[in-house]
């Protein structure tokens, strides 16, 4: 795991953004990972910027980590629609090649073996976008996930409700269900860039960085994984020895 601790957000999406940009010269037709939350949007503004200097995502793919579980189709929170607005809206990569996975299928147990045959018939994802949560969570597999999970529902503990309320108004409107990849699936990935800023996430970085890997802090699977970039401000990095 590779650890790079840059002065802000500013160096942090353009540092992920020229690895997303040489893949993407490399592989017009890559497979991009994407996160949502506060995290990536540096990286998202920095991709649009530079679509608007010329970098083409017209032959890309991309797949989301997740989506929350009860949210009218349409809904401003849906992780479908924060990405269509906080990337795919803002860069030319086509509609139908930008997968997430469907919250309100009727058969949940078909649309996450579904969404895992889909990545896989893409070619797997080349590069990862993770953000980390508070209690160390990736895509939302909370503490005690097991680290070999693969795309399934999951419950959101109360710590992570309550730092997602901040985008519904209230905690009540915040989904208890999501669908995420699985720590599993997220290893599969060839690449993975996270991206961790400010003091409230210092324990998480320490815990994944330097702790035990251990299903109580499921970023530490990363640990694990052949081609993993940790990119933290000063103050994520605050915690690390
Ligand atoms: C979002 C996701 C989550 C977030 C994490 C951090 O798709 O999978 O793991 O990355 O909750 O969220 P922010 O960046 O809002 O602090």
């Amino acid at each position: 795991m590779e650890v790079v601790i840059l002065p802000g957000s500013k160096q942090i999406g353009k540092l992920a953004a020229d690895a997303i940009e040489a893949l993407l010269q490399r592989k017009p037709h890559a497979v991009l990972g994407l996160a949502t939350g506060s995290s990536p949007v540096p990286v998202y503004d920095e991709l649009a910027a530079r679509h608007g200097r010329g970098l083409d995502f017209g032959a890309a793919h991309a797949f989301a980590l997740d989506e929350y579980v009860g949210l009218a189709p349409g809904h401003r929170e849906s992780y479908r629609e924060v990405i269509m607005r906080e990337f795919a809206g803002r860069v030319n990569i086509r509609t139908e090649n930008v997968h997430t996975p469907d919250g309100a299928a009727a058969d949940i147990p078909a649309e996450c073996q579904a969404y895992e045959d889909t990545m896989k018939a893409a070619g797997g994802v080349d590069l990862q976008i993770l953000g980390v949560g508070t209690d160390g969570h990736i895509g939302f597999n909370e503490p005690g996930s097991s680290l070999a999970s693969r795309t399934r529902i999951k419950t959101l503990i109360e710590q992570t409700r309550r730092d997602n309320a901040r985008f519904f108004g209230s905690l009540a409107d915040v989904p208890h269900h999501v669908l995420t990849q699985g720590l599993g699936t997220i290893l599969e990935a060839r690449h993975v860039v996270l991206v961790a800023t400010g003091a409230q996430k210092s324990r998480a970085v320490r815990d994944f960085v330097e702790g035990a890997v251990s299903a109580i802090c499921p970023a530490s699977v990363l640990q694990f994984h052949p081609h993993a970039t940790v990119l933290v401000d000063e103050a994520a990095a605050s915690s690390l020895r």
